[in-house]
């Protein structure tokens, strides 16, 4: 392939996160439709922003409407949206952009495909309600469509959802408010977007 990639002439990552005060994370959601993660990714996009991170969300529904218009949900599918997802989020972290996705992400090979792409930069939450959960809340009137066999390849009836087992955080959305999942989310990422303070030459006694 004559195809020649080219980084060192660009301005650096380390620039991009000294010039923003912040250090770039993905911070990935997955789990089933209706679970919350959009709607959480965008509780904890509104309080970080209003503490003056700079943010952004890559939304499975929205970008499927755009740049993976052509994708469906094959396995096949599934697995070109997560690589290009990864890819855009790659980008992005490497701006220094607190990246939030939020895309069903149904099974483990997806999800190694995004660690493997994204290495330390990812930080994987689970989003757990239980199918019964979203199909009642149904916000979209997608469970009632699969139900009536209008939805071909519906994640968690006839394509499975594989519980992530080694994710950073989890939080269940059937026990807690969307406001406590976005704090905790928070808080657990705090320390991996807050730049190492620099070195005032003096020491802590
Ligand atoms: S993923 O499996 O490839 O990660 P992604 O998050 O991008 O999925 O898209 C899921 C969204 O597409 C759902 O929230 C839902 O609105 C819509 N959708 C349409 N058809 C399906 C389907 N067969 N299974 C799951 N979600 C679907």
């Amino acid at each position: 392939m004559n195809i020649y990639p080219e980084f060192h002439r660009f301005l650096q990552r380390e620039d991009k996160e000294s010039l923003l005060g912040q250090r770039g994370i993905v911070v990935w959601l997955c789990g089933l439709s209706g679970s919350g993660k959009s709607t959480i990714a965008n509780a904890a996009e509104r309080i970080l922003h209003q503490q003056g991170r700079f943010t952004t969300i890559l939304d499975g529904d929205n970008l499927r409407s755009g740049l993976n218009a052509n994708l469906g949900f094959t396995d096949e599918d599934r697995l070109e949206n997560i690589r290009r997802i990864s890819e855009i989020s790659k980008i992005f972290v490497s701006q220094g952009i607190i990246t939030f996705v939020s895309a069903i992400t149904p099974r483990g090979e997806l999800r190694a495909l995004a660690r493997e792409r994204l290495g330390n930069d990812l930080f994987e939450v689970y989003i757990k309600a239980s199918f019964e959960a979203c199909e009642q809340r149904d916000v979209k009137g997608l469970y009632a469509k699969a139900a009536r066999g209008e939805v071909p390849n519906f994640t968690g009836k006839d394509h499975s959802f594989e519980p992530p087992s080694q994710s950073d955080l989890f939080l269940d959305t059937e026990t807690s408010s969307v406001e406590e999942c976005a704090l905790s989310l928070i808080a657990a990422i705090e320390r991996r977007i807050t730049p190492a303070s620099p070195s005032t030459g003096l020491q802590a006694h």
